[in-house]
């Protein structure tokens, strides 16, 4: 760990890993992973007023309004422990919301600002997603073939029985990859050209893609 500030942010569609990459970045760094996704649903399962405004829309794969995301992320960026840095996972996933984002922070290329985005085959996004496993208390993930629990369908830190996500079904899949290509796709070349932007290939091993991740913030790659 160091003393520099890191801004990472993870681009990728579904499935493609940025959940699981991000959530070991930020255990490296001692940094917090800012998961929109997490947020969302800690709030659906707890009935607030955001979480009742998000939950159509992510039941049937759909993005949820630009203004709630960046509401939050403003309201979140403020907090003291991000300081010294954070990773972005699932934000920002339009155009809009880069925007609104650079607003806030300002431009990431005269900046620390690092965006990843993690490059995964079609098929192998379907295998993930089918095989994802999730603790509903603790948002842990897991997956049946190659990240399973120490107890069948159980999570490991606390015990909770694990489910698979609402929007892991087919058809909100669909939904999900449909939005990736046509609204959070445009970002690579938005920040291809406005911040240190590299592109990962996902389609290895968690080990190994975290080896390129580490290295592509820190300026090697
Ligand atoms: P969110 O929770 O962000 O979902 P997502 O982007 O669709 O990403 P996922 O969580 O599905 O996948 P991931 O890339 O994190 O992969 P993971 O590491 O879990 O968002 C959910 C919804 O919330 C959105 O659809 C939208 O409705 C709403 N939302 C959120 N942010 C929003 C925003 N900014 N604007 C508007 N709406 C927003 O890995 C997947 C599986 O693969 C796991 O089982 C894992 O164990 C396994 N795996 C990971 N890496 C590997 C590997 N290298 N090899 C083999 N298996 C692996």
């Amino acid at each position: 760990m160091s003393d520099e500030t890191r801004r990472v942010i993870f681009l990728g569609p579904p499935g493609a890993g940025k959940g699981t990459q991000a959530a070991r970045l930020a255990s490296h760094y001692g940094i917090p992973r800012i998961s929109t996704g997490d947020i969302l649903r800690e709030a659906i399962a707890r009935g607030t007023a955001l979480g009742r405004q998000a939950e159509p829309w992510m039941e049937q794969g759909g993005l949820v309004p630009d203004e709630l995301l960046i509401g939050i992320i403003r309201e979140r960026l403020l907090q003291p422990d991000c300081d010294p840095g954070y990773i972005l996972d699932g934000f920002p996933r339009t155009i809009v919301q880069a925007e609104g984002f650079e607003s806030m922070v300002g431009s990431g290329r005269a900046s620390d600002l690092v965006v990843l985005s993690v490059q995964v085959p079609h098929d192998e996004l379907l295998k993930r997603l089918s095989g994802r496993r999730w603790c509903p208390s603790c948002q842990a993930t897991y997956h049946i073939d190659n990240s399973r629990p120490r107890v069948d369908a159980q999570c490991d830190r606390d015990g909770t029985p694990l489910i698979q996500r609402e929007d892991d079904k087919e058809a909100a899949v669909a939904r999900r990859l449909t939005e990736y290509e046509k609204q959070t796709a445009p970002l690579i070349d938005y920040y291809r050209q406005r911040a240190r932007f590299r592109a990962i290939d996902g389609d290895r091993s968690v080990e190994t893609v975290f080896q390129d991740v580490q290295q592509a913030v820190e300026g090697e790659a």
